[in-house]
Parts: structure tokens; C-alpha cells; sequence
């Protein structure tokens, strides 16, 4: 059985550093594989670029296999491309058609900004988990930790976000650029479990002090960010974001 190919149409944003000026670039590149994924498409024009003697496209992976987080670009408008719940290391070329033009560009967001054509700076997101995304108060050991009893349905919501991969699509989608996704998700997998609430307040300040440090804006309920999220985690985990920002802000005062 012969394989089945197609060709596609590039449009890709080349941007040569931070600070200097962007523009598309138009490749096409005939007979790829179907089962191809995007950066595997990727590398294909780069070694098209090599032989030219171009500069190849710079852009981020790691696992490839859709756990990580570390790929993304804008695919045709959206964070991740068209196909939902899939990483851009997951996305096949079975999903295009032949001779379709397609384009990509990275995650757009003044707190994420491009290094060299699709790589941003993401560093904004360990920041923000540096200044509380842990937990620091000393919780025994493993078997410690299976003798507490914690319900289903919390365990299970925070297992849902603890899948946070951190990737950025969530901020690349938001019209607000708002990062509350991502600092929902991970003060809810931490507030949610026994060993997470000794330090909810203090974590609550200082993820959403830092958040707002990076320049990231507000969440406008545009739901953008759930809908290209890979992971599928869920806005609830902004609304109990806003929740535990406002109960430890209500302490705070209490003990000013
Ligand atoms: S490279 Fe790890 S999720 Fe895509």
C-alpha cells in the first residue's frame, strides 16, 4: 500500500530576533505524508531551507507525543490549529486538504514575546509559579498522603487540573491576553487537596500579584481559552481562581 500524500501551502511568520521586524514567508512542499505531524511538516521545510541555504524556522517541542506543553503556534487563527483538545505536535496532516494554504504564526501576547519566529518566551508562566505555585509546609511522606481522605469528585477536579500542560494557548486565544487559565488551574489542583490549603492565601496574592506583574490581562468570560485549550481544562477553575483571590484578599484585611 503507497502512502498518501499531499501538498501543502505555507504561510509562516519569520521574525530573525525580539526586536526585529516580522513578516510572512510562502513555501509549498509536495508529497507529504498524511500522517505527517506539523512539526514533523516543519522539519520538512527546514531541510528544504538548509538546502537553499536559508535559515531554517525556529520553533519549539519536546515530547512530541501531546503531554508537555512545549509546541504551540497559530494555526489558520487558532492557538494549537483547527482540531480540538490537540497539541500542534498532534495535529496531522489527514485534518487539511490537498493544496490547501494554511498559516502559522506564534502565540501573539505582550507577556510572551517571540524570541526568533515561532518560539516565544513563556518564562512569564514559571514566574508566576515560582511566587506560590507549590507547596512548601512539610506534607510526610507518600504514605502519608494515602491515608488522608479526600472526596471523589475533589480528587477528580484536581487531577483535571493539574493537567495543565502550561503551554500558553489559553493567553494566546484570550482577546485580553488574560493568563487566568493557566493560574486557575494551578491554584485549583492545590486548593482543592488537603495538603494545598495551609498555604491558599498566601498563594492566591502572590500568583495573581505576579500574574498582573507580567502584564497579562483579565479574563472578559470570552471562554476562547477553553476552547483551544489541549487538556480541556475548564473555565470553572477561573471562577474558583476569583473565588480564592477574594477570600484570601478578605483575610488579608482581617488581619491587617
Ligand atoms: S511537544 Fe510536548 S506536547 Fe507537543
Amino acid at each position: 500500500m503507497t502512502a498518501q500524500t499531499i501538498t501543502i501551502n505555507i504561510k509562516i511568520w519569520r521574525q530573525a530576533g525580539p526586536d526585529a521586524r516580522g513578516n510572512f514567508e510562502e513555501h509549498t512542499l509536495r508529497e507529504l505524508d498524511v500522517d505527517m505531524s506539523l512539526p514533523e511538516m516543519l522539519e520538512v521545510l527546514n531541510e528544504q531551507l538548509t538546502l537553499q541555504g536559508k535559515d531554517p524556522v525556529a520553533f519549539d517541542h519536546d515530547c512530541l507525543e501531546g503531554i508537555c506543553g512545549m509546541c504551540g503556534a497559530v494555526v489558520d487563527g487558532v492557538a494549537h490549529g483547527p482540531e480540538e483538545k490537540t497539541t500542534l505536535c498532534q495535529l496531522h496532516l489527514r485534518h487539511f486538504h490537498d493544496n490547501q494554504t494554511i498559516t502559522i504564526e506564534p502565540f501573539r501576547a505582550r507577556a510572551f514575546p517571540v524570541i526568533k519566529d515561532l518560539v516565544v518566551d513563556r518564562s512569564a508562566f514559571d514566574r508566576i509559579i515560582q511566587a506560590g505555585g507549590f507547596v512548601s509546609v512539610n506534607t510526610g511522606a507518600a504514605p502519608d498522603g494515602n491515608v488522608l481522605p479526600v472526596a471523589r469528585h475533589l480528587a477528580e477536579q484536581a487531577m483535571d487540573a493539574a493537567a495543565c500542560s502550561g503551554c500558553g494557548a489559553c493567553v494566546a486565544a484570550c482577546p485580553n491576553a488574560a493568563a487566568m487559565l493557566f493560574v486557575g488551574a494551578k491554584i485549583s489542583q492545590l486548593a482543592l487537596l488537603p495538603q494545598g490549603r495551609p498555604e491558599r492565601e498566601r498563594r492566591a496574592l502572590a500568583m495573581v500579584r505576579a500574574m498582573d506583574r507580567e502584564g497579562f490581562g483579565s479574563c472578559g468570560n470570552e471562554r476562547e481559552c477553553e476552547a483551544v485549550c489541549p487538556k480541556g481544562i475548564s473555565i470553572r477553575n477561573i471562577a474558583r481562581l476569583n473565588r480564592e483571590f477574594l477570600r484570601a484578599s478578605l483575610a488579608a484585611d482581617e488581619t491587617a
